[in-house]
């Protein structure tokens, strides 16, 4: 075992225990986290804590501590109770160290130039189906650029619930699973027409909007309707880096997002930034959809500075530095995380040949979850 999972000496300090590793790293276990993680308050098969911590007071201390076989047992002053900690378990569960980590971010921002490397990001239906390996390299994409190309799918109606059960279960939504993406007459949505969509994210009316789309092209032969996707973190990303002002405005404004088409008997009203950040300031998610605006209803004061910031994003995200634009062919999935990556189509002519997508959405949970799985992450 490595030399840092050795104890040197342990120390009771006020309200913890200081111990100093073999590779003279030096942590702190706070007396009442080390009760509440005792080994007996986890359940052995459901591993959630069974411990209630309303049973012992804030005043709680080990009343005798020693390292043996590589344990740390505690003799509690409350409750007649006592403690075996793995040593190893401590180490990886070191709070002081974990602290002292730079926040290192999962994602990989990409601009227009990935056109170049397009074979990037594509995968094998089958592979998929059958490996799991090849599997988690689909996650990996999913995870890191937040998009892929499945290629040689079955075209027949329905059958990406297969590739999909790969990873979990689907996120429902009114629009039904799939959801059909054809031009109708009557449509309640503007993807359900023949006409041209910008790039958005798709449901930013929801508070929680779904994580990951995935765009089944069963046939695409009509003129036109060629696909666009574009990284919203790398764009943001450069907001942040060349236009702080607007990206200041961007993730704090909280503007109105709804959905009234009239086959709801449902208003859906979210006021949300366009851009969030997570606790570690790194990307949280993106919402954006001019089809899927409100009337913005901010204080008049902030208006102009928010059009301002609101069409420089909007035009960055049409821009071919930052997008690509590609053709969906019969048989392809295309994969993206919903929060981050945009996507849109030019307008097709529905009298030259027939176009039908079947779309379907998985949380990012699910995609994470396995991922960490396929990792064999600790917690
Ligand atoms: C959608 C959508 C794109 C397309 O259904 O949400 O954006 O290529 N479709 O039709
Ligand atoms: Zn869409």
């Amino acid at each position: 075992m490595n030399i840092k999972y050795f104890v040197k000496t342990v120390e009771k300090k006020k309200d913890h225990l200081s111990i100093k590793w073999n590779d003279n790293f030096k942590s702190k276990f706070h007396f009442l986290w080390l009760r509440d993680n005792c080994p007996t308050a986890i359940h052995p098969t459901a591993n959630m804590r069974v411990f209630n911590i309303l049973t012992v007071s804030k005043r709680i201390f080990p009343k005798k501590y020693t390292i043996e076989n590589n344990k740390l047992n505690i003799d509690w002053s409350e409750g007649k109770h006592s403690s075996k900690f793995d040593l190893k378990w401590l180490r990886d569960h070191c709070y002081t160290e974990i602290n002292r980590e730079k926040y290192s971010s999962p994602y990989v921002l990409w601009n227009g130039k990935l056109k170049n490397n397009f074979n990037k990001i594509k995968l094998d239906h089958d592979k998929i189906i059958n490996n799991d390996k090849y599997l988690k390299k689909w996650l990996e994409l999913l995870h890191s650029y937040g998009f892929a190309i499945v290629k040689n799918s079955p075209i027949k109606r329905k059958s990406c619930f297969k590739i999909l059960n790969r990873i979990s279960h689907h996120r429902e939504t009114f629009f039904g699973t799939p959801f059909e993406v054809v031009n109708i007459p009557k449509p309640n949505n503007t993807a359900y027409t023949a006409q041209a969509l910008r790039n958005h994210t798709d449901l930013p009316y929801f508070e929680y909007a779904p994580g990951y789309q995935f765009l089944h092209c069963l046939i695409n032969d009509a003129t036109g309707g060629k696909s666009s996707v574009v990284d919203g973190f790398a764009v943001a990303n450069h907001l942040m880096k060349k236009e702080l002002e607007a990206f200041k405005i961007l993730t704090s404004t909280h503007v109105k997002f709804k959905d009234t088409d009239y086959t709801q008997k449902a208003i859906r009203i979210l006021h949300s930034p366009i851009i969030t950040l997570t606790k570690d300031n790194d990307f949280n998610d993106i919402r954006f959809s001019m089809a899927a605006m409100g009337a913005i209803d901010i204080n008049p004061k902030k208006m102009k500075e928010f059009y301002d910031a609101y069409q420089l994003f909007a035009s960055l995200l049409h821009n071919n530095k930052f997008k690509i634009n590609f053709r969906l062919n019969a048989g392809d999935i295309f994969c993206f995380n919903n929060r981050r990556v945009l996507h849109g189509r030019t307008e097709f002519d529905p009298n030259s040949g027939n176009r039908h997508l079947q779309g379907y959405y998985v949380e990012r949970d699910e995609i994470i979850a396995r991922l960490n799985y396929f990792n064999n992450i600790k917690v």
